[in-house]
């Protein structure tokens, strides 16, 4: 029987709120030993049973893998251009999915698989050891069916967001092209998704429309989630509490009532800061959402258009700068925080049982995740019991 101990830990964060009584259950000089894939024993590094192998992690910090709940992994081209256009002052607008929608029509099922992976790869490098993947650059029924066929290679974590932006070809009609998508779409996406998605915003879909969406999707035995307030404050994030959604995402505008609903809800806030980041847009505070008992989420959002980035290090940076989560909370909300939201109890912590998803940080603390900005403190990544 194969077993690695991770001995002489100097800091492990378990996420077992059991272990301190605060929620990231820090062990000083802790221990690790990993069997089979899963955690098999965690502890002070004094009393840790004996192991085949064993490895030395004296004077570092280590972490539970991040879980990036939110990406659009499946694409073709980039909008580098679109970018630099707002960087000179132009504003971000949904219409712009639809440029990646030509390309991504245009480009094979390899090339949209060796795109994805070549990303899935960047953030596992960069810590992220589960990873949500969406469809929604496709938009027929035919390409969304294999956007989600290349998704499905990549991760279990598949979202069906035929429901993106209305395509140049539905100008117009976006009512017929939500029954497209709660149709046929639908039918032949399902076996490839676990999740479904819609865009509930300005320029993309009304709160009808993705409420209808969503039920589709219920109905067929997909579990719901929504974007949710990114460009404008309105009904969707009490739209994802009354359907019972895993995750209301984006956030970046809410009220009062919607604090309140989402605080006496299971849906979690899922924050994407790098999308702020890259339309230069103001950040949600996250610290409202907090004070209320809300759970919140981190994830990078990594698209073309919107946050192109894997990196869930400089997530938990601009969370702590930017949406004044401290830390200790920005550091929850990207691994079991992730993990809620994909209602998800094998990932995010290091309790036993649980998956040995881990990294290990070149720094002494997780803090330096957000002291050191930019830095690659990713010293190395264990997934499912193996290092990457
Ligand atoms: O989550 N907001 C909608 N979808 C993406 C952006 C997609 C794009 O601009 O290509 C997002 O930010
Ligand atoms: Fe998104």
């Amino acid at each position: 029987m194969s077993q690695t101990l991770i001995k002489n830990i100097g800091l492990l964060v378990t996420n077992n709120s059991e272990i301190d009584g605060t929620p990231l259950g820090l062990i000083e000089n802790a221990a690790l030993l990993i069997e089979h894939g899963k955690v098999k024993w965690v502890g002070a590094s004094e009393s840790a049973p004996s192991a085949d192998k064993s490895i030395d992690a004296s004077g570092k910090c280590v972490i539970p893998g991040f879980v990036d709940s939110h990406n659009h992994l499946i694409f073709a081209g980039d909008r580098s251009k679109e970018f630099a256009a707002r960087m000179n002052g132009q504003k971000y607008e949904a219409g712009g999915i639809n440029y990646t929608v030509d390309l991504t029509r245009k480009a094979s099922d390899a090339d949209l698989l060796s795109n994805a992976q070549r990303l899935q790869h960047e953030g596992l490098h960069s810590g992220t050891t589960t990873i949500e993947i969406k469809s929604g650059y496709g938009l027929t029924v035919k390409d969304e069916a294999r956007s989600l066929a290349v998704a499905k290679q990549l991760t279990e974590e598949t979202t069906f967001l035929g429901a993106h932006v209305v395509p140049n070809e539905y100008k117009g009609k976006s009512d017929d092209y939500v029954d497209l998508v709660c149709g046929v779409m639908l039918t032949e996406a399902k076996a490839h998704a676990k999740w479904i998605d819609v865009f509930c915003d300005r320029g993309a879909f009304t709160t009808e429309q993705a409420h209808k969406v969503l039920k589709a999707g219920i109905a067929q035995g997909l579990l719901p989630r929504l974007h949710a307030n990114q460009l404008e404050q309105g009904d969707g994030i009490a739209l994802g509490v009354e359907l019972d959604a895993a995750s209301v995402d984006h956030v970046s505008h809410f009220n009062n009532s919607d604090i309140e609903k989402l605080a006496n809800s299971k849906t979690v806030a899922t924050l994407l800061p790098g999308a702020e980041f890259s339309t230069r847009s103001a950040y949600p505070d996250a610290r409202k959402l907090l004070d209320a008992g809300i759970t919140v989420a981190i994830a990078a959002d990594c698209n073309p258009g919107s946050s192109y980035t894997t990196n869930m290090s400089l997530m938990i940076a601009l969370a702590v700068r930017e949406m004044h989560m401290s830390p200790e909370q920005a550091l929850w909300s990207a691994t079991k925080g992730g993990a809620q939201a994909l209602r998800r109890s094998d990932v995010g912590h290091l309790s036993v049982g649980a998956n040995a998803d881990f990294v290990i940080l070149k720094e002494s603390s997780y803090i330096h995740l957000a002291y050191r900005p930019g830095v690659n403190l990713i010293d190395e990544v264990w997934q499912h019991g193996a290092k990457i």
